[in-house]
């Protein structure tokens, strides 16, 4: 898949945005390792903090596809009554949450209303992170 078809899907992902309260729209995609794609978006809640971002839900989709590993991940963001999108690097959490599922070629891929992209290494914004191997060298349960 090309980056733009990637971003296509984020896109359509963000169309089902529920962003009832901070109206910043966020769509995600991710290509797994073996090419499959899984999507999310935001969904927040009247308890504010426990709305979940994009990065999030995409993440929950590829485990239940089966998917293992992110290979890439493009996030596309804006607010609901504009048609400008805007670079919208993951929070820390979601991150964290990638790094979970990221190896050193993992990449974060952002898009603007331009259509200029900014592509990073996890570890470019995650820098020493902490990671599955700190805890257990490999997982029973993949
Ligand atoms: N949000 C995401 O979904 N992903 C990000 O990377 C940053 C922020 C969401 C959370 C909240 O619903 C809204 O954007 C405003 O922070």
């Amino acid at each position: 898949m090309t980056e733009e078809e990637l971003f296509d899907r984020a896109m359509a992902a963000r169309q089902h945005a529920y962003a009832r309260y901070s109206h910043f729209l966020v769509g995600a995609a991710i290509e797994d390792d073996s090419g499959a794609i899984h999507v999310g978006c935001n969904v927040e809640n009247a308890a504010y903090p426990v709305g979940t971002c994009a990065e999030t839900g995409a993440i929950s989709a590829m485990r239940v596809a089966g998917g293992k590993k992110i290979r890439r991940i493009a996030v596309v963001a804006g607010p609901v009554d504009a048609a400008a999108t805007v670079f919208c690097a993951p929070c820390g959490a979601c991150r964290q949450r990638i790094a979970e599922f990221a190896d050193a070629h993992t990449q974060v891929l952002l898009r603007d209303d331009r259509g200029v992209v900014r592509r990073f290494d996890l570890s470019g914004l995650l820098p020493a992170a902490f990671g599955p191997d700190d805890v257990l060298p490999a997982s029973p349960v993949g």
